[in-house]
């Protein structure tokens, strides 16, 4: 198992290319389900949730051949309609496939993905949605099993405005007999580029990017060429890298828009952007600010920021409350924060931060994707030497984080043991 070593205190100077948008990539990779013809996605960042992808619909018996960045999938050979327990539980966008099985093929059987390390994360504003579309939907031995004779459109109102729910919809309606509209949708920019995508294979989509989807279905869709978008919270994770060193960080390859929230939270805190057409600069000539921030769904501040945002404000002049509205159990990066000698004190979804002049390095363990993002930005910023261990968690969602630091000229390595 990989760990990572860090000796903290170096201010981070350079530029970084952002990779492609893991939770964009997910769900173009498995709309090439929907169609039979090729299809050919390229900037997929490599990383393990990408694999998982991949293995599932292999599984599936889709054809998919990656190199560099790019993949070429062929959904002509289906003859798995499962997605098993196993891939499910490392991924939870793995459920993702169920709609567009079901809408292909008229039937699926997917794994319920249970709980994960920041909730319980239910899936259930899927299935409602797809019963409103016409699926027949059980639950066995741990398994949905969902049939349907022809999926029909239909209008579809969502409790909350969850990503994969929206996507889960507008993937499946795509192919469903007439029109759907999907109300309260979420408006991630993830959400627009997997519209963007689907409307290249010859879906017909209105309204993504606001609360009111409208999509007329097709009776089939063709195969397609496909850029995914740059990842807007890798681009804020080296961003906050910049931020808690004091140094001076451009990511390129990311549109400012997609990052506004996180943009103006940093220039509250007292740091300097820049904002340019495809990248965003920052610089810091003073200690940051404390700075109160609720996580919101877009365009709101992003609970995936929430973690690194933390790291930078425990070493702020000042408090800063962080309230944590989307997951309920999104803090496990706390006690570690603590262990580099943070002050920090949680009650219910609000933890009170109280910035310190210096962190110290010690050992820590990442519990989930972003909570190591933001251990490894206290190991930067702290004084010493600093081990994350379980790392595979970062590994599901940052692309050589390791060797773009470096670039930086953060002190860091990988260990394996
Ligand atoms: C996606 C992102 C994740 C991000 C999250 C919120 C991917 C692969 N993952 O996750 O990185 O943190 O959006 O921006 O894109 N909920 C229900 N029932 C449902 C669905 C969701 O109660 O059927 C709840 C969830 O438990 C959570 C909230 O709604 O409390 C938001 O979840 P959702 O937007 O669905 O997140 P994901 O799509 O799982």
């Amino acid at each position: 198992m990989d760990k990572m070593r860090i000796i903290g205190g170096q201010p981070l100077k350079g530029t970084v290319q952002v990779s492609g948008s893991k939770n964009a990539a997910l769900p173009i990779l498995i709309s090439a389900l929907l169609t039979e013809e090729v299809c050919d996605i390229s900037h997929v960042p490599v990383l393990q949730d990408i694999k998982t992808v991949l293995k599932l619909l292999n599984h599936l018996g889709v054809q998919t051949d990656s190199k560099n960045g790019k993949v070429q999938l062929s959904a002509k050979n289906v003859m798995s309609f499962e997605a098993p327990y196993d891939l499910v539980r490392t991924m939870r966008a793995s459920v993702l496939v169920l709609g567009p099985l079901l809408a292909r093929f008229g039937q699926a059987k997917v794994s319920l993905p249970g709980g994960c390390a920041i909730g319980a994360r239910p899936i259930g504003f899927h299935l409602t949605g797809l019963e409103k579309l016409g699926a027949e939907i059980k639950l066995e031995n741990g398994y949905v099993v969902a049939t349907c004779k022809k999926l029909r459109g239909g209008r579809v109102t969502f409790e909350f405005p969850s990503v994969g729910a929206t996507e889960h919809l507008m993937m499946t309606a795509v192919l469903a007999e007439g029109e759907t509209v999907l109300e309260n949708c979420a408006k991630e920019p993830e959400i627009v580029d997997l519209a963007k995508m689907l409307r290249s294979m010859g879906a017909e989509i209105e309204g993504d990017g606001t609360e009111t989807i409208a999509i007329s279905g097709k009776p089939s869709l063709h195969g397609t060429h496909y850029h995914v978008m740059g990842d807007r919270i890798e681009a804020g994770t080296f961003l906050a890298a910049g931020f808690i060193t004091g140094g001076a960080v451009t990511v390129e390859g990311i549109s400012p828009e997609f990052l506004e929230a996180v943009l103006s939270k940093y220039e509250e805190a007292g740091a300097q952007i820049e904002r340019k057409e495809n990248a965003v600069k920052l610089g810091v000539i003073e200690r940051a600010r404390g700075t109160d921030v609720i996580t919101q769904p877009f365009p709101g501040f992003p609970t995936d920021m929430q973690a690194q945002f933390m790291a930078v404000m425990c070493l702020a002049d000042g408090a800063s409350a962080i309230t944590e509205t989307i997951f309920e159990n999104r803090f496990m990066h706390v006690p570690e924060l603590i262990r580099l000698g943070a002050d920090i004190t949680i009650r219910g979804k609000s933890a009170l931060v109280r910035g310190k002049k210096t962190l110290i390095g010690a050992p820590l363990m990442a519990t989930d994707l972003r909570a190591s993002a933001s251990l490894i930005l206290g190991g930067l910023a702290a004084q010493g030497e600093t081990w994350v261990n379980r790392i595979y968690h970062l590994d599901r969602g940052y692309e050589k984080m390791e060797e773009k630091l470096k670039l930086l000229g953060a002190k860091i390595e990988r260990v394996s043991w």
